[in-house]
């Protein structure tokens, strides 16, 4: 698509918790000029604002109505994304070990998935974007330019996350495995849109990959894309 004389493209990286999605996407964004949208926020902001008022993920036309009023904005800052939740700066609240761990139970309720799948769409109407998420290049932009499925072993995801850990926080790995396990479980079994490849998805692997070069490899990527789009 030609925006001001320039052609963008839409990105989507979908894939499981901690195979390096947002720093990946961040930097792909970054080094394209593009807008980088962690839409994952998008549904901690919503748990956290259903865990605030008493809202359990199963009292789902609570959730609706809940979900259908709630005013989401997605910042882009020069150090990443803020997210504002009825105005209110929410970046460092969403990342909570209790936002966490519940996130997966109302990210699979209907109304809130389509209700923010509207917003997603809405955001990258104009291309130029690097989305990252569960379910992008399968539900939210089905015509994504390029698709991205990011992956690496739940070992290999558990051990950097273990890495990123202080003596405040800390947690064992055997209990970080198992808790990307279940949620990798409850992501790909839930009955909307489910973690799942896109047919038409680069499947890769960053198990033993750097992220720096699975960036570059994106990058190039896109720009292919974009030659084969611009003809
Ligand atoms: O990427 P993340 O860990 O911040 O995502 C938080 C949760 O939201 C995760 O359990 C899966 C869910 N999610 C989703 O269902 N669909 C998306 N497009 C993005 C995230």
């Amino acid at each position: 698509m030609l925006v001001h004389g320039v052609s963008r493209i839409n990105i989507a990286i979908d894939g499981p918790a901690g195979a390096g999605k947002s720093t990946v996407a961040r930097q792909v964004a970054s080094k394209l000029g593009y807008v980088y949208v962690d839409t994952g926020s998008m549904y901690r902001a919503v748990t956290l604002y259903a865990q605030r008022n008493g809202v359990s993920a199963n009292q789902s036309s609570t959730l609706q109505q809940m979900v259908e009023q709630l005013e989401i904005e997605l910042i882009p800052t020069s150090v990443g994304q803020m997210i504002l939740l009825q105005q209110e700066d929410v970046t460092a609240l969403i990342r909570t070990r209790e936002v966490t761990t519940e996130v997966s139970h109302y990210a699979s309720n209907e109304h809130v998935r389509s209700h923010l799948s509207k917003l997603q769409r809405e955001l990258a109407i104009n291309k130029g974007i690097v989305m990252d998420g569960r379910d992008i290049g399968t539900h939210v932009l089905p015509d994504a330019e390029l698709k991205i499925f990011l992956t690496a072993s739940v070992q290999e995801r558990a051990l950097r996350r273990y890495k990123e850990l202080t003596s405040d926080n800390y947690i064992p790995l055997e209990q970080l495995e198992a808790e990307i396990a279940t949620r990798d479980k409850l992501d790909e079994t839930r009955e909307i849109a489910p973690l799942i490849q896109a047919d038409d998805a680069i499947l890769i692997d960053s198990s033993y990959i750097g992220i720096d070069e699975v960036t570059d490899l994106i990058v190039s990527l896109s720009q292919k894309k974009l030659a084969e789009v611009m003809g």
